[in-house]
């Protein structure tokens, strides 16, 4: 053991007084003690802090790659080295793999005066070296289990690579698909978006945070971040209080609830307030009515964007504003470092504030062992043995299959016949290796997705042939540049026609890299990119037997191709394993079973566009004149529903039926169907409960989610499914903020998508 670690317990012996700022003391009387146990070790800790030290654990500092080896001359790293020596780093984001994570934390533990260890953040969003699917595909599986074992499997990766703290899950929910960042969320509603965040909380975190296998989570960006204005990122956010509290903060109330252990602010503002300076949100809400006991980490330097949004006059002010609305931790802002001792010396801060906030994040430190051992997830064999093992391979597979959403399949096209069969293969993107990586992928390899070519060789018999098509993209790719798309060559096209000529079926894919959505990627047309639409209608004169693969990061306009192409498979970017998983859904050996968790639009005129819309006093066209909520040239419904996905078996739902009977007593409303596998296959089928307030002190939508279940079903089996509706799903927050609940009449569809007709009603 280290002996800055020993003299720590020292005085946390010696010291024993009750901490006065831990206030969320839970019933069980063991997590009691341990919380006792865990603030007095805090409150101690402080007490022998120096203001610089308690400002220190608030400043997260980006990593730098020469950890173990020698100080820069001059610039960054070197202050750097300086601050985490001085005790004045809390925690480093982007330090990775052992040896580099071993390299601060020996200067943070051994050279500084108290030798408090670090948190290590990394954004472990759909995987570590092993990519899952983004996370809005996985979200299309509606599967929370299978969510859930997938965040596990980054946390085990990333932990093995020295990494205690994931960003993530984003629990943003957004309606713009021209919104590039949709991709790292779950979609477009509150109530799936909610169930996913708690799955994938559980998944991080585990069920003991001082485990070495599991990581702190982060809710991310609180909030109301997938609300920027036309879906430009890092844009201004204008909303009443009845849609940010019902549709934008239960995914983070579920979070909250699941025990995340912290939350990220966000870029935009929240009517007029930057959000890192939100006493409202990050006070009032956060710490104050959830009772959120972990810590707030700013986005990346958002804490210094209040400068620029125009809310404060230089750092010292952003810094102020800051702290005092409840930003714990700065990351990669420099703000907080360099100004707020400074600002509690001369008063301008309250030191209650400064201990608040470094007692939140030691607190967390302190649940994740790094006090009994801050080299905790430093281990050279977990290492080598954890990061990127079959069963995570195999597991991420399943993920990946269990996310592909069927969207049409016309004449039984899909699934493709395994032998006998002359297939066409189509498509830049299907020799790929790189794009089906995804967005976030930072602690992956380039290149090393299984791509939809390879998979679908590797699969069968038939004779398969490839063109690429065109070129979807000219130079390198990067996370943190533009990609230049192809927007003239088209010299492959020719190829392309020959071999779909005399194919018996076409597989063309196409869609969006990888790097055309996540962070900084907002699009005005949601098209396919480049050449693509061009090809396709160039291969479609020829050859109209086509399967249309998609690969994106979020919804796309392709009205051509929902009227001419008889099959079309939302593929997404699945990860390491996509073009297996491709290949198992083509070839039938996987039953598709994904619901899309995000509306298609026909076009982007009708963005934003989802399902949980209202009604508005004229939404038909009673009289036969113009006067009506519509369009003058486009109709008003998407192209796919939210919920909409296909399988190669049909289901029925008959006999839903309604009891209201134990209201008064249990406070639930039982709801049953039957539901049957009508086709030839088994089949999963996502069945989904919607209900609709008919008439509320505040409008309520035209349909809301408010149960699912998954249902797998052998041919000609049928299955009864029940659910209960209490006064969670019943009732709706109303402009203060304040959940209420009002009698009245509603009504309740069952089915296999937002659009589902069957339907009865009750009253409360
Ligand atoms: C993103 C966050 C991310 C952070 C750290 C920011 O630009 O908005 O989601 O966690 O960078 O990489």
């Amino acid at each position: 053991m280290n002996f800055k670690i020993v003299k720590i317990s020292t005085y946390t012996l010696l010291l024993t007084l009750f901490s006065m700022f831990m206030t969320n003391l839970k019933t069980n009387p063991k997590i009691q003690s341990m919380d006792n146990n865990i603030a007095q070790k805090v409150d101690s800790l402080l007490r022998i802090m120096t203001i610089e030290e308690k400002v220190g654990q608030m400043n997260l500092y980006n990593g730098f790659w020469d950890a173990t080896g020698p100080v820069p001359e001059g610039g960054d790293a070197k202050t750097k080295y300086e601050h985490l020596r001085k005790g004045w780093v809390g925690g480093m984001l982007n330090v990775k793999g052992v040896n580099n994570v071993r390299g601060v934390q020996r200067i943070a533990v051994e050279e500084s005066r108290l030798g408090i260890p670090l948190i290590i953040g990394f954004d472990v969003i759909h995987g570590y070296k092993t990519i899952s699917p983004i996370p809005l595909a996985e979200a299309a599986s509606w599967d929370l289990k299978a969510i859930e074992q997938s965040a596990r499997i980054s946390a085990v990766e990333a932990s093995a690579s020295g990494i205690n703290w994931t960003f993530a899950p984003m629990v943003d929910i957004s309606r713009d698909p021209r919104w590039g960042r949709v991709m790292e969320g779950a979609g477009e509603d509150p109530f799936l978006g909610s169930r996913i965040a708690q799955a994938r909380v559980k998944g991080f975190q585990g069920e003991d945070l001082s485990k070495p296998n599991t990581i702190a989570a982060c809710a991310k960006h609180f909030a109301a971040y997938g609300f920027a204005e036309a879906g430009r990122e890092y844009n201004t956010v204008d909303m009443s209080n009845a849609k940010l509290f019902n549709t934008v903060l239960p995914p983070f109330k579920a979070a909250a609830d699941a025990g995340v252990r912290t939350f990220m602010n966000s870029f935009n503002d929240l009517n007029g307030i930057p959000v890192s300076g939100s006493k409202f949100l990050q006070r009032d809400i956060l710490k104050g009515k959830w009772n959120f006991n972990g810590f707030v980490v700013s986005d990346w330097a958002s804490i210094n964007e209040i400068i620029y949004w125009g809310h404060a006059k230089n750092k010292k002010e952003a810094a102020f504003i800051a702290s005092r609305a409840g930003s714990d931790m700065d990351m990669e802002g420099h703000v907080y470092v360099q100004e707020l001792a400074e600002l509690v010396k001369s008063g301008e801060v309250d030191e209650a504030i400064i201990d608040e906030a470094a007692g939140r994040i030691l607190r967390v430190k302190f649940e994740l062992g790094l006090f009994d051992d801050p080299y905790k997830y430093c281990n050279e064999d977990r290492e080598k043995n954890l990061i990127g093992q079959k069963s995570h391979h195999e597991a991420v597979l399943d993920m990946a299959k269990k996310s592909i959403v069927l969207l049409k399949n016309e004449n039984n096209i899909l699934p493709l016949k395994k032998e006998g069969q002359k297939i066409a293969l189509i498509g830049p993107l299907a020799n790929d290796k790189n794009s089906p990586l995804g967005s976030w992928r930072l602690a992956s390899e380039d290149h090393t997705a299984v791509s939809i070519l390879e998979g679908m060789n590797a699969y069968t018999k038939n004779k398969l042939s490839y063109a690429k098509g065109i070129d979807l993209f000219e130079g390198q790719v990067a996370f943190t540049t533009h990609i230049k798309i192809n927007t003239d060559n088209k010299n492959g096209i020719e190829d392309a026609i020959n071999i779909a000529k005399d194919a018996d079926v076409v597989v063309m894919v196409l869609g969006e890299h990888g790097f055309q959505s996540g962070e900084a990627r907002s699009r005005t047309k949601l098209d396919l990119p480049g050449l693509q639409q061009q090809l396709l209608e160039a291969v479609y004169n020829v050859n109209k037997n086509i399967v249309l693969v998609l690969q994106n990061g979020r919804p796309l306009t392709i009205e051509w191709a929902a009227e001419h192409i008889p099959a079309i498979v939302e593929g997404w970017q699945l990860g390491s394993q996509t073009g297996n998983a491709i290949a198992q859904v083509l070839y039938g050996d996987y039953n598709p079973s994904g619901k899309l968790p995000m509306t298609f639009p026909r076009n982007v005129g009708q963005i934003p566009i989802y399902y949980n819309h209202k009604n508005t006093g004229r939404a038909t066209n009673r009289e036969g004149n113009v006067f009506w909520s519509h369009y003058i040239d486009k109709e008003n419904s998407p192209l796919y529903p939210f919920g909409h996905g296909l399988s190669y078996t049909t289901f029925e739902y008959t006999n839903l039926k309604v009891n209201t009977s134990d209201y008064s007593k249990k406070g639930k409303v039982a709801i049953s169907v039957d539901i049957t596998n009508s086709g030839q296959r088994q089949g999963r089928e996502v069945v989904q409960l919607y209900i609709r307030d008919k008439v509320a002190s505040i409008v309520r939508p035209v349909k809301e989610l408010k149960g699912f279940e998954l249902v797998e079903l052998d041919v000609n089996e049928s299955k009864a499914v029940s659910f209960h509706l209490t006064e969670n799903e019943l009732g709706f927050y109303n402009n203060d903020g304040a959940y209420i609940l009002e009698p009245g009449n509603f009504e309740v569809f069952v089915g296999g998508s937002s659009s589902a007709k069957l339907k009865s009603e009750f009253s409360l």
